[in-house]
């Protein structure tokens, strides 16, 4: 199987592996990869464009199958032209597949683009109103599966909760601004109904230059955590080295912790060391 692997990266345009990879499981050449966390095999033998969208959907995946939800609801805050969001939709469609379970994919955006900078911590030196502006109605014609979710997040996150969606499982935030990312904290505050116990996050803009632990999404972060006794935001540490992939997304991605729901102390098997033999 690695020979082939390694035959395929070799003579394949890489946003053609991963159909390629499926055309091979079906015609029985090589073995499909069972979900097992933390998806080493998978994202080094089938590189995609989105890793971070991947490997955030495939442990929200892996976590509900565990814990036997049925399904859970995927996010991507602030979707522009949406590249994003269709690589969503298919990664969701993946991990949905080797799971077992359903996938609901939802894309938040103004669609206006974004809104006007507030102060500092919105970091106006980057952004102005106004930018990434979205083209719905070409978008819309693209989307298979996934949901657009139009309006200012302030407002479409407290209605999206009261539909009662599916468990969320996987968040990326891509707004850009402290605000926008402060109103969208709101899908953390859900029931625990409307929660994974944990929930995998990626944060887009926490690294380059004049992003800090004091402006942006990283200030958002603090601010949530200080207002939230038991429901935490914290980084995901050490992943370049849990995942051997030296990669600037693996220093971005998060977990949602809501200690007091009632699903947060079962075993989720994402620890394989169950033992610890005396060697020798
Ligand atoms: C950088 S773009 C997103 C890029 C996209 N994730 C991608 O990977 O292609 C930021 C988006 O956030 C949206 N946005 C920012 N603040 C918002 C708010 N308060 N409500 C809704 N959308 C907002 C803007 O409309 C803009 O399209």
């Amino acid at each position: 199987m690695r020979a082939l692997n390694r035959v395929a990266r070799a003579m394949l345009p890489r946003p053609w592996i991963p159909a390629a990879r499926q055309l091979a499981v079906r015609a029985g050449l090589v073995r499909d990869q069972p979900l097992r966390y933390p998806f080493w095999e998978t994202l080094h033998h089938y590189p995609s464009p989105r890793p971070h969208y991947r490997w955030g959907t495939l442990c929200a995946a892996f976590l509900a199958r565990q814990l036997g939800y049925p399904r859970i609801s995927v996010i991507e805050f602030g979707v522009a032209g949406g590249d994003g969001l269709l690589a969503l939709e298919a990664v969701a469609a993946e991990a949905a597949a080797a799971a077992g379970i359903a996938i609901h994919v939802y894309g938040f955006d103004s669609g206006t683009g974004l809104t006007k900078p507030q102060d500092y911590r919105d970091l106006p030196q980057l952004w102005a109103e106004g930018d990434y502006k979205m083209d719905v109605a070409r978008l819309k014609s693209r989307l298979k599966t996934a949901q657009l979710v139009l309006g200012p997040v302030a407002q479409t996150v407290p209605q999206f909760l009261a539909g009662g969606p599916a468990p969320i499982g996987f968040v990326v935030f891509d707004l850009d601004l402290y605000s926008s990312t402060m109103d969208a904290f709101g899908i953390f505050r859900a029931a625990d109904e409307a929660l994974l116990p944990r929930v995998t996050c990626y944060f887009d803009d926490i690294i380059g230059y004049s992003h800090s632990d004091f402006n942006g999404e990283r200030l958002a972060i603090a601010d949530f955590n200080r207002a939230n006794e038991m429901r935490k935001i914290s980084q995901i540490y050490g992943l370049r080295h849990a995942l051997r992939l030296d990669q600037w997304w693996t220093d971005m991605m998060y977990m949602f912790h809501a200690f007091q729901h009632p699903r947060y102390q079962d075993f989720d098997g994402t620890n394989p060391w169950r033992e610890i033999p005396l060697s020798g």
